[in-house]
């Protein structure tokens, strides 16, 4: 058979070219150029012997393999790709041994400290929750702790944490470290080459970018993590669907693209929120009078896709989540299309103001994004408004589910 295996693409590749050649598959005349979808459980068996590839759970299918590909390569280490983003993170505190110490930050993503305070109700491990962006708390914690969890930008209030200062601290008392690299995407933030152990990623959303699956990665430094990651998902499960890898390869592709368009707009947004009568203070690591914005510069190569923005209170908020009609009110973020949401409404949120929101920009005209915005924190503050002579929509009475009991995107 006449093979035309290329040159491997190596680090030397940018980006936007590895996103577009790796996890392609077999390089020989007639294969498909995309690994085809193989919605399989088993694989048939040799005549003797164990085969390399006998069931799905435990010996992985071409799909995974492909994503797995591409999202090693881009965070620059072993990846292992997960049912969810949640099934990643569950898999790297199992890792841990009972009774371990874990230090996480005071901002994180809701679901990490519901599964942490479950397992810390039932003395799986010690859960310290600390303020990482004040020194002197990072270093009091970090001596003694097993796994020092990052999450850099933090979901929702945006702040950023030193991974080089925390990978030098935990180096000194021999602490893993952990970094959700969730919000800053592989191309805005390489926590492996800062010294981190793991990086995971809710591959829901930015890789998988188009809102239609849930998957997640841990990205291992250490051959030695990646086999006990790889054995972990075999035997407790949490294995990746074969349609959702095909997904989110395919988005992944688009990656580059997509970032650039959506950080472009939100550096605009983010820059008339804050010109906006209506809204306190807006949160984004891109804005030069931002309190991570330093860091942020020197430890990201952009500053991500999601702002922050405070109004006056809770009905406010709602009121301009209810209002918007080009973006959707909705949960989670990552995707082509912009989503809003007031986080305090979720448990588990007491940190966060009450009138923040949370607004994933995506792939729309900055314009219409503005318009809508405007035009819907106009009506949230009150039926005087008419910046554009509107004042005729009626201001939205929002009403609030009761007591949601999960935490969501
Ligand atoms: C920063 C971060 N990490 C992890 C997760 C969990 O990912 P998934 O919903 O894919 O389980 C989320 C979900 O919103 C998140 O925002």
């Amino acid at each position: 058979m006449v093979t035309d295996e290329p040159r491997s693409p190596g680090p030397e590749l940018r980006v936007e070219t590895r996103l577009a050649v790796l996890g392609r598959g077999e390089h020989r005349p007639g294969q498909p150029l995309n690994v085809p979808l193989v919605p399989a459980s088993n694989f048939r068996a040799p005549a003797d012997g164990l085969g390399e590839r006998e069931y799905s759970r435990d010996d992985g299918t071409p799909g995974w393999e492909a994503l797995e590909e591409l999202l090693g390569d881009l965070e620059g280490g072993r990846a292992v790709c997960f049912s969810s983003g949640m099934g990643a993170i569950a898999a790297v505190l199992e890792l841990l041994p009972v009774g371990a110490r874990v230090v996480v930050p005071r901002d994180s993503y809701g679901g990490l400290r519901a599964l942490l305070a479950d397992g810390g109700d039932g003395g799986r491990w010690q859960v310290h929750t600390v303020d990482m962006t004040d020194p002197a708390a990072l270093a009091e914690a970090v001596p003694g702790a097993d796994l020092v969890w990052l999450e850099t930008p933090s979901n929702p209030l945006l702040e950023v944490v030193d991974i080089g200062e925390v990978v030098t601290r935990a180096a000194e008392t021999g602490a893993a470290v952990a970094v959700d690299n969730t919000f800053a995407t592989p191309l805005l933030q390489s926590p492996l080459e800062l010294g981190a152990d793991l990086v995971v990623h809710s591959a829901t959303k930015f890789i998988g970018g188009h809102s239609d699956l849930l998957l997640g990665v841990v990205v291992a430094q250490r051959q030695h993590d990646h086999a006990r990651l790889a054995r972990r998902r075999g035997v407790a499960g949490a294995t990746p669907g074969a349609l959702e890898c095909f997904l989110a390869l395919r988005g992944a592709r688009t990656l580059a693209l997509r970032l650039r368009h959506a950080q472009d707009t939100v550096g605009e947004l983010a820059r008339r929120l804050q010109a906006h009568p209506t809204v306190a203070r807006v949160r984004y690591p891109g804005l030069p009078d931002d309190p991570h914005h330093t860091l942020a510069a020197k430890q990201m190569a952009g500053f991500g896709a999601v702002v922050s923005f405070e109004v006056a209170d809770a009905a406010t908020a709602d009121a301009v989540c209810a209002g918007v009609q080009v973006i959707s009110h909705a949960t989670s973020l990552g995707g082509v299309e912009s989503t809003i949401e007031r986080r305090a409404k979720l448990p588990g949120q007491e940190h966060v103001p009450a009138g923040l929101v949370r607004l994933s920009v995506g792939c729309e005209h900055l314009e219409d994004l503005w318009a809508d915005l405007d035009d819907a924190l106009g009506h949230a503050a009150g039926p005087t408004w008419s910046r554009h002579g509107a004042g005729t929509r009626p201001v939205i009475d929002v009403d609030l589910p009761a007591g949601p009991p999960t935490d969501r995107g």
